[in-house]
Order: C-alpha cells, then structure tokens, then sequence
C-alpha cells in the first residue's frame, strides 16, 4: 500500500469525543513504552506524525490520524504505566474499555508486544479481555532490533505456546523494528486487506 497522506486529526479525552465513525479504524495499544506512537509514525511514513518519547506515559489521549483519506490509525495510551495511582489507571480502563467496546467502526487493534521479554501476564490479561469483549486483534512483536533474532523467535514462539494455553486460534503476528523499518509493509498490507472486505 503507498501511503499518500497521512494527517493528524484529533486527539479525545473518551469515546464519545471520538470523530465521526465514517472510516474503517484500527488502533495500537500495549505497554506504555512499547513503541505504539513509533510505529504509527513508520506506518505513515512520517517520523513527526505521533509525539514519541523514551519515558513511558506519552501518550494520554485517544489520537485519530487520517490515512489517504480513507481509514483511520488510532494512538492509544499504554498500560503498566508505574507512575499512574489506583484512579488514574481506573480511569485509564474505563476510557479504554469504553472505546474499544463501543466505537462502531473499529475494524481491529493491534496489540504490541515487546519482542525482548518472555510473556508477560499483562500482556495475556489484556488479551483475554480483548477476548471477552470480542474485539478482533493482531499481535506486533516490537523493538526486534534489540535483541538476536533467535532471541525474537524465542520470545514470539513462547507467547503464542502461553495462548495456545486458552485460544483455540491464534492471531496474525508480525515482528518489528522501527530502527530497521521492518515489518511496516506486511503490517500495510493487512490492513489493505481488510479495507477490502
Ligand atoms: P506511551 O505513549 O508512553 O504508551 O509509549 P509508546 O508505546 O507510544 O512508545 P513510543 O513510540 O513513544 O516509544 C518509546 C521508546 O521506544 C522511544 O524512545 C522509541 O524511540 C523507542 N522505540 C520504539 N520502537 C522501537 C524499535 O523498534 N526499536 C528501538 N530500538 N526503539 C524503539
Ligand atoms: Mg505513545
């Protein structure tokens, strides 16, 4: 897919707040830190696009990008933040929950993953919940550059065994790295196909 535009919208406290459901949307979510903002930013082609940083907590808002005027990339904030109090991160699942349960055109979500870590139960939890609500998702094993590849292969194949401990069908993965840009076009293209359908 060639990205022709890619425009940042808006950026909203809730669902509510939200644009206009008029385009198919799929939205990034994982660990605060994990590199959600860097990979929308690889995806779109522009490295200004989401507002990036080392300290984890950036993102805090719902942020809506419009690509070729056709579908929407959504920035969401992470979770495991540390630093968040009891009501902050209460506040953080309503927001989310909210959102991915009741935004009508949410086509599916990718859930990042960091690739240098064995699995992490928050990782499986958020799942397991994304499971319960019935949200379609796609995994993305990010920062690939960081580690050996066996190491990545390792980490990936040790996640999808924890799944296969509760899912009876896995999801698609992919692999990233926004230092080497790889996997930005099988991420594109799976998002091209399901524009299609
Ligand atoms: P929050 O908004 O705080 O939830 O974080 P985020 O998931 O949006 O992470 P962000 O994209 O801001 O990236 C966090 C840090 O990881 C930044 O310093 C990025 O440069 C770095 N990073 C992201 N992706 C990669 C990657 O593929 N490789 C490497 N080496 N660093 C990465
Ligand atoms: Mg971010």
């Amino acid at each position: 897919m060639v990205i022709k535009s890619a425009e940042y919208l808006i950026s909203s406290p809730d669902w509510e707040k939200c644009p206009v459901p008029n385009l198919p949307e799929y939205a990034f979510i994982g660990r605060s830190n994990v590199g959600k903002s860097s990979l929308i930013n690889i995806l779109a082609n522009n490295e200004k696009l989401a507002k990036t940083s080392g300290t984890p907590g950036k993102t805090q808002l719902i942020n809506h990008f419009v690509i070729n005027k056709a579908w929407y990339l959504v920035d969401l904030p992470g979770y495991g933040f540390a630093k968040r109090s009891m009501s902050q991160r209460r506040q953080w699942q309503q927001m989310i929950e909210n959102y991915l349960r009741k935004r009508p055109n949410l086509v599916s979500v990718f859930v990042l993953i960091d690739s240098r870590h064995s699995p992490q139960q928050i990782d499986i939890d958020f799942i397991t919940d994304l499971g319960t609500w019935n949200i379609p998702f796609s995994l993305v094993f990010t920062k690939a550059d960081k580690s050996t590849q066996a190491e990545v292969s390792k980490n990936v194949k040790a996640f999808l065994n924890k799944m296969r401990e509760t899912w009876q069908f896995l999801p698609p993965n992919f692999v990233t790295s926004t230092v080497k840009k790889s996997g930005r076009d099988a991420i594109l293209n799976y998002i091209d196909e399901l524009n299609a359908q």
